[in-house]
C-alpha cells in the first residue's frame, strides 16, 4: 500500500514543471474526476483543464470554475460542453480540443456509472453505462493519442476496476444484446474486462504512453445509484443498505482526489513523471517498466496473473476487432 502520506508528500512535489500542463477530464463535473480535478489545481501549478460535460451539468460547473479560479489564479478551466455518451459528439469534442491544442498530459475518464437497471441504448444503439464506461473512453484515447504523443510524461487514466478483471468475460454477446443476456454485475465485469484488455493493446503500442486503470474502491458519489431503475428493488436495496455501507467504508472525497491525482502524476507507475523514490509499480505484463498498471484503491499495482493470459489469449483479438467496427464511423 502506498500511504496515504506518501500520497501527499509526492503530489507536494506537483510544480508549473511536473503538472500535466494540458489535462482533459471526461466525467469531472461529479465525483471522482471533480475530486481529481480539484486536487490537481490546489497544487497551484499553471495547468489548462478541458472540463467535458453536457449541457444538464454547465451550471453547476460555472460556480465549481470560479471555485477553482479562487483556489489557485494560474489554473485555466475551460468548460466543453458535449453528450460524451454518444460517439459522434466525442469525435467533435476531441476535435475541438485537437484544433486548439498541440499536446495532452493527462486524459482523465471517469463518466459512467453501475448499470443496476433496465438496458437502455443511446440514439446510437450502444447500452448506456457501456458506450461511457469503454467505447466512448476508446474513442478520446484514439483520437488524443497524437497529442498525448507530443507531452514529456503522457498518461490515461480510467477509473472503473483495474484488476478486477474475470476470465468470464461473454465472447459471443460483447454488447450484452441477446435477449435476457443483460445484468448489473456481469455488464459491469464486461466493462472493466474490455477497458483493460484494450488499455493493454494500446498500451503496448504506445509505449510513450503510460496507461492506468484504476479501481478507486468506495467513494460515496452515489454512482451506484445512478443506473438503478426508480422504485425497483435494487433501488430500495441502494438506498436502505448499500449506499449506508458504503458512508461507512468509503474514503473521503479528498483522499481519493489525492491518491487519483497520484495515479495521473507519479514515476511509481512506469518511471516518468513525479520522481519517485520508493519501488516502482507492476505492469500488465509483470515488468517494472512502462505500459498499463492496474491500480487499486490503495495505489497497488496488480498484473491479475491468473486471468490476464486468458484474456491476451481468448478475449483480446475479439474485443479489439468489434470495438474497431464499433468505432470506425467515428474516428
Ligand atoms: N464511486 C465508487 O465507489 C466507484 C467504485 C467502483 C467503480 N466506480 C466507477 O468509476 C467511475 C467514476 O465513478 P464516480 O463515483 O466518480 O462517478 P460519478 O460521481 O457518478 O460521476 C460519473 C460521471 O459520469 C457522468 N455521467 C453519468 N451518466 C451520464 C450520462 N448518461 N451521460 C453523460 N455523462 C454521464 C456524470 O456526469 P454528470 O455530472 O453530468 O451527471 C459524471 O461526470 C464510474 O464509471 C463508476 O462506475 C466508482
Amino acid at each position: 500500500m502506498v500511504s496515504y502520506k506518501e500520497v501527499q508528500a509526492s503530489n507536494a512535489l506537483i510544480n508549473d514543471v511536473t503538472a500535466p500542463r494540458v489535462a482533459v477530464f471526461v466525467g469531472g463535473t461529479s465525483g471522482i474526476g471533480k475530486f481529481t480535478i480539484r486536487a490537481l489545481v490546489a497544487t497551484g501549478a499553471s495547468v489548462r483543464i478541458y472540463l467535458v460535460g453536457r449541457k444538464s451539468s454547465e451550471e453547476r460547473m460555472h460556480a465549481f470554475i470560479q471555485e477553482l479560479h479562487a483556489i489557485n489564479p494560474k489554473a485555466e478551466v475551460i468548460w466543453t460542453e458535449g453528450e460524451v455518451a454518444l460517439l459522434a459528439e466525442t469525435k467533435r469534442i476531441c476535435e475541438a480540443i485537437k484544433s486548439k491544442e498541440s499536446r495532452v498530459d493527462l486524459l482523465f475518464l471517469t463518466a459512467g456509472y453501475a448499470p443496476f437497471g433496465t438496458r437502455t441504448e443511446t440514439a446510437e444503439g450502444l447500452e448506456i453505462a457501456q458506450s461511457l464506461e469503454y467505447y466512448s473512453r476508446m474513442l478520446f484515447i484514439l483520437h488524443l493519442l497524437p497529442l498525448l504523443s507530443e507531452a514529456e510524461a503522457p498518461r490515461v487514466v480510467s477509473v472503473l476496476g483495474g484488476g478486477l478483471e474475470r476470465a468470464t468475460i461473454d465472447l459471443d454477446d460483447l454488447d450484452l444484446k441477446k435477449p435476457g443476456n443483460f445484468g448489473g454485475v456481469k455488464a459491469q465485469m464486461q466493462y472493466v474486462a474490455m477497458n483493460t484488455t484494450t488499455l493493454e493493446k494500446l498500451a503496448n503500442d504506445n509505449p510513450n504512453v503510460t496507461f492506468i486503470h484504476s479501481w478507486p474502491g468506495s467513494v460515496n458519489t452515489g454512482n451506484v445509484r445512478r443506473g438503478s431503475d426508480p422504485n425497483s428493488m435494487w433501488a430500495w436495496f441502494v438506498w436502505l443498505i448499500l449506499e449506508p455501507l458504503i458512508g461507512l467504508l468509503a474514503f473521503s472525497d479528498e483522499e481519493s482526489g489525492q491518491r487519483h491525482l497520484f495515479q495521473s502524476t507519479s514515476a511509481a507507475f512506469g518511471g516518468r513523471g513525479v520522481p519517485w523514490k520508493g519501488k516502482l509499480g507492476i505492469n500488465s505484463l509483470e515488468k517494472p517498466a512502462d505500459g498499463l498498471f492496474l491500480v487499486n484503491y490503495k495505489c497497488d499495482c496488480t498484473p491479475n496473473a491468473k486471468v490476464m493470459p486468458l484474456l491476451r489469449e481468448k478475449a483480446l483479438g475479439k474485443i479489439w476487432d468489434h470495438t474497431q467496427e464499433v468505432l470506425r464511423p467515428y474516428l
